[in-house]
């Protein structure tokens, strides 16, 4: 198949070429994020190839039907960046990266709860600096404490593997409780309590209708003073204006961040020569306990080879009319 790859960058060619070898698709990796403006590319090619902050709208997806699309392979798990209801009416395939590497996402949100309760981003400036002073840097053991996990899919089991790993108790939300999580001990609740019992509040659920602004002013007002909040999830599940009030007054007391609702303009690129226009994040980038990083939780070599590899059997499904398995499914719409 001839595909066009958007949103690429050199990691994308090189594990993706790797992936393709013996496959035989015409990849051709194109840098430009795709949108509007951008669709027109796909002209001559059976398949387009998508990542997590390519706009596929219903008037992209208009404009990729009109030059004979209809095969998308997306690179991510998520696929709410998607207009499912004009997928379905245009008769498009879709499939996904389903699952990866859990581990990569859970890892980061834990790597993200360790650097901001010991303060690792301040003490490594301080010392490069010859600050080896200890005031400010004072963390808590998590041993013991409460970590409330919204979402107990496959990065969430993981995050609560992980954390029972340090002694800490955890409380789980889902609708679907995950038999593995019940045999380690987690204790699903309603959302408030969970919002009420922890110390840690991770999210790791899909960003659908239910969970936008799952955390808000209202929820925040439940939750602990000085709780911490980590989302690797998908921006769009935290109202930033709420948790930028809470943490200016200090009820939210850590915030790590791997998205960020506005993300698609800013995320993925070197904007250090640019002046960044977006106040909200500024904002963000202000408090001392708050760390974000651009969206790079799946970022492990162990990921990209996986998703690289999946991806590539999406194509030859696509080209040999087959199913993979990894199809969004479109059907009820
Ligand atoms: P999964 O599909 O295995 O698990 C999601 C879980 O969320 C399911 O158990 C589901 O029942 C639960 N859920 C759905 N609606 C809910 C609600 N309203 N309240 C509570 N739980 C709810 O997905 P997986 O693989 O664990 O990924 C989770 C999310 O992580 C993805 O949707 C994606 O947004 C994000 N992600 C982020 C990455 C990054 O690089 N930062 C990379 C990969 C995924």
């Amino acid at each position: 198949m001839k595909v066009a790859v958007f949103s690429s960058h050199s990691h994308d060619e090189v594990y993706l070429s790797a992936a393709n070898e013996g496959a035989g698709h015409e990849l051709v990796f194109i840098e430009a994020r795709l949108g509007l403006s951008t669709a027109k590319l796909a002209e001559g090619f059976d398949a387009i190839c998508a990542f997590v902050n390519d706009n596929l709208d219903a008037g992209v997806l208009e404009a990729l039907h009109a030059v004979g699309i209809g095969h998308v392979a997306l690179r991510s798990a998520g696929f709410n960046h998607v207009d499912l209801e004009t997928a379905a009416r245009l008769g498009f395939v879709i499939a996904r990266v389903p699952a990866y590497s859990p581990h990569a996402v859970a890892e980061h949100s834990v790597a993200m709860m360790l650097a901001l309760n010991r303060q690792i981003h301040k003490s490594y400036n301080r010392v490069r600096d010859g600050n080896l002073a200890l005031d400010g840097l004072l963390g808590f053991d998590l041993f013991e404490r409460t970590v409330g996990i919204i979402g107990t899919g496959k990065i969430g089991e993981r995050v609560a593997s992980i954390m029972s790993g340090f002694g800490c108790r955890i409380l789980a939300h889902d609708p679907h409780p995950n038999p593995v999580c019940v045999d380690l001990g987690v204790e699903y609740l309603d959302l408030p309590s969970l919002f009420a019992g922890s110390d840690i509040v991770t999210l790791h659920t899909p960003l659908t209708p239910a969970t936008h602004h799952l955390i808000n002013s209202e929820s925040i007002a439940l939750m602990k003073k000085g709780v911490m909040i980590i989302n690797t999830s998908r921006g769009a599940l935290v109202d930033t204006v709420a948790v930028i009030d809470a943490l200016k007054s200090g009820k939210i007391g850590y915030l790590g961040l791997d998205v960020y609702e506005e993300e698609a303009d800013l995320f993925f690129e070197d904007l250090s020569d640019r002046i960044i226009t977006d106040d909200v994040f500024s904002r963000l980038l202000t408090f001392p306990n708050v760390i974000i990083t651009g969206h790079q939780g799946f970022f492990t070599r162990e990921a990209i080879t996986a998703i690289a590899e999946t991806t590539i059997e999406n194509l030859r499904a696509f080209e040999s009319g087959e199913l993979s398995g990894n199809e969004i499914d479109l059907g009820q719409r």
